[in-house]
């Protein structure tokens, strides 16, 4: 089952855990070990019968900032705060503090940033690697051959290379290549190989085939993962190891644990970004751009016509755009968990801030007058109507975040006294139950008869309930919230 095939006197080590099929073939003669582990130890559940729909909730706003002007075509990041991008057919390199162009380069198609140091980006035309601030052709493009790099990642010490014919590994000067055997041509034309490197290992991924490669030990572990009725168009990994995966529009996420989501948000997905070392997703649709933070899915408006988007260290978006680079300032939101309407009596508001983690400060304000927010997590505001007089009101929440532009909730609120009890609706069922058995048509004491009745015998009422003359002992007496109510009523006017 397990073919070895090494091309030259490299030492080779080969270990199946099981029946799976991982034939490996070295290029040159270095050593990589691969372990086929089990097939069975990664089934998964079988996807979700229908998708979830996702519900837009309030939008947020995106701030893009300009940094470079001009029609950018690509956006990825090189890890840390380092980025690469293509604006006006010219390769740019970003980090924190510098920005350098280095000259024309024409269809990017992915980049990474190698072991070494060196900038590798897969283009239309090979291979080529930026360093220092030089673009050139790097000795790996030499191994490659006729060979075309569509995607390339980077593990630890290993690139791996998804190319036109399967996947190639490149570790300390040596290229391998990885073949998966028996139970998967990867390589043959089943549409375009797609990998995306998470924490611990490359996820590789083509038509409806799924595998895991791992690194355990200095040997990379490879898992095919069996994902029935899947199909693969762009794969991406996120800090909290789930894999995200579009396909003619819908979007799927993996988690670690064997978790599978299959989601539908109200347009149909174009890509999804995610970095392995922020828990932020940033999703492009057909209209906008959503963010997904550990389960929480929020649309951001005012990103613009978006062509691409990576993700920052930060968890904001790099936007590449017809008219420039941006980088996207998501305000962070936050809601209340109340819902406009009318206010009896005093409640307590709970602030709910999307990004409790981020949070610098809440101001909050009844009208215009600054109100006192008790301090969280979780934050909340009391709504005293007594303080507040009877009337239209608003409160308004202001979230400032660390790391983003404030976010503002607003709720509307009347102040009301409570609705007074009415014949109808409360004095009437009460004699009902305690006194119409004698008072009723059918009793044998004197009748109180309806309304009428009951309002013009209010105070002999009154005085009998409260001293407990009434509802005739051994008949149990009127509970004090009873008399309450029909005190009450005979305040408001005996409203029928
Ligand atoms: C078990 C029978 C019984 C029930 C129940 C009862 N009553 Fe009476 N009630 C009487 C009798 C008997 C009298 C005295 C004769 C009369 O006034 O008809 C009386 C007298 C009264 C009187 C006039 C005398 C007084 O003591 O002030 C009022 C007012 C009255 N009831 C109100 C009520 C109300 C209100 C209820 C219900 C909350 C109630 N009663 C329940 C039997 C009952």
């Amino acid at each position: 089952m397990l073919d070895g095939v090494a091309a030259s006197d490299a030492a080779l080590d080969l270990v199946a855990a099981s029946d799976a099929a991982l034939d490996l073939v070295a290029a040159s003669d270095a050593a990589l070990d691969l372990v086929a582990a089990s097939d069975a130890a990664l089934d998964l559940v079988a996807l979700p019968p229908s998708p979830i729909s996702v519900l837009p909730q309030a939008p947020g706003e995106l701030t893009p900032t300009l940094l470079i002007r001009g029609a950018a075509s690509f956006v990825g990041p090189l890890g840390g705060q380092d980025f690469a991008a293509v604006v006006e057919g010219n390769l740019h390199l970003l980090s924190a503090d510098t920005l350098s162009n280095l000259g024309e380069v024409a269809g990017v198609l992915s980049v990474t940033r190698a072991p070494d140091g060196t900038t590798l980006l897969a283009t239309h035309s090979g291979l080529l690697s930026a360093q220092e601030q030089v673009l050139g052709v790097p000795p790996l493009a030499q191994a490659l051959g006729a060979r075309h790099v569509t995607d390339l990642e980077t593990v630890g010490d290993v690139v791996f290379l998804a190319t036109t014919e399967g996947l190639l590994a490149w570790r300390g000067g040596a290229l391998f290549e990885i073949d998966f055997g028996l139970q998967a041509d990867l390589g043959e034309a089943d549409g375009p190989l797609l990998i995306a490197a998470g924490a611990r290992g490359l996820f590789v991924a083509q038509h409806q085939q799924l595998f895991s490669l791992s690194e355990g030990g200095g040997s990379f572990l490879a898992w095919p993962i069996s994902t029935p009725g899947w199909r693969f168009e762009t794969l991406a990994v996120d800090g909290l190891g789930r894999l995200w995966v579009t396909d003619a529009g819908t979007l799927r996420s993996l988690s670690g644990d064997g978790q599978v989501q299959w989601l539908s948000l109200p347009e149909p997905v174009l890509s999804v970004a995610a970095r392995p070392d922020v828990p932020e997703v940033w999703i492009r649709t057909t209209t906008g751009l959503w963010l997904e933070r550990r389960g929480l899915f929020q649309r951001y408006l005012g990103a613009g016509e978006v062509v691409a988007q990576a993700v920052t260290a930060l968890g904001q978006v790099m936007l590449a755009r017809a008219d420039g680079l941006f980088l996207g300032l998501p305000g962070r939101g936050v809601s209340l968990n109340r819902s406009d309407g009318v206010v009896f009596e005093a409640t307590t508001a709970e602030i709910l801030p999307a990004f409790p983690d981020h949070v610098s400060e809440v101001v909050a304000r009844f009208d215009d007058l600054e109100a006192r927010v008790i301090a969280g997590p979780p934050w909340s505001i009391l709504l005293d109507p007594v303080g507040l007089g009877d009337g239209p009101h608003s409160l308004t929440v202001t979230v400032r975040y660390d790391d983003a532009p404030p976010s503002e909730v607003r709720f509307d609120f009347v102040v009301a006294l409570p609705p007074p009890p009415t014949f109808t609706a409360d004095i009437a069922p009460l004699f009902q139950a305690h006194c119409d058995p004698c008072h009723g048509p059918r009793g044998f004491a004197h009748p109180i008869a309806g309304y009428l009745g009951f309002r013009n015998e209010l105070d002999a009422i009154l005085d009998a309930v409260r001293e407990r003359r009434m509802p005739l002992p051994p008949n149990r007496p009127l509970s004090p919230e009873q008399i309450t109510l029909l005190v009450e009523w005979s305040a408001a006017g005996t409203p029928e």
